[in-house]
């Protein structure tokens, strides 16, 4: 059975809630159920948390095991070398997502640090990106 480990980072436990003129208005975990139910044969698993650190730890504990990593780092996105590196050090390929289309935002979203390490990039299709991202990867 093919592996993804989804990623999600800071203020993404919100959705639903947060600006929901630009994240929806729905919960991620709302959201797992059904791209779960797309992908019956992959075992998707998830992670989210609002410390930089703890996704860094996310990243090397799956990196090696994992077939694929789906990353919304969220606003560490435009900040994060140690993301960048921690992508860069583990065997996974990954792919970033958006669920706003960053590069139609403000100006301080358009830079990705982690882009780079990335194989793809997928933003602005809503909660959509990820079913996308999981595609890709699969
Ligand atoms: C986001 C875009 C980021 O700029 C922002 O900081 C987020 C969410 C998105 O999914 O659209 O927290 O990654």
């Amino acid at each position: 059975m093919k592996r993804i480990q989804i990623i999600n980072g800071p203020n993404l436990n919100l959705l639903g809630r947060r600006e929901p003129d630009v994240y929806g208005a729905r919960s991620f975990e709302d959201y797992l159920t059904e791209l779960r139910s797309l992908f019956p044969d992959v075992q998707i698993d998830y992670f989210q948390s609002n410390h930089e650190g703890d996704l860094i730890d996310c990243i090397h504990a799956c990196g090696f095991e994992v077939d694929g990593i789906v990353l919304n780092a969220g606003a560490y996105t435009h900040t994060s070398l140690a993301l960048h590196d921690a992508l860069r050090a583990v065997k996974a390929p990954a792919v970033e997502v958006h669920i706003s289309n960053v590069h139609a935002r403000e100006e301080f979203r358009h830079h990705s640090f982690i882009s780079p390490a990335c194989r793809g990039v997928i933003a602005g299709f809503g909660l959509d990106s990820y079913r996308l991202a999981v595609e890709a990867l699969l």
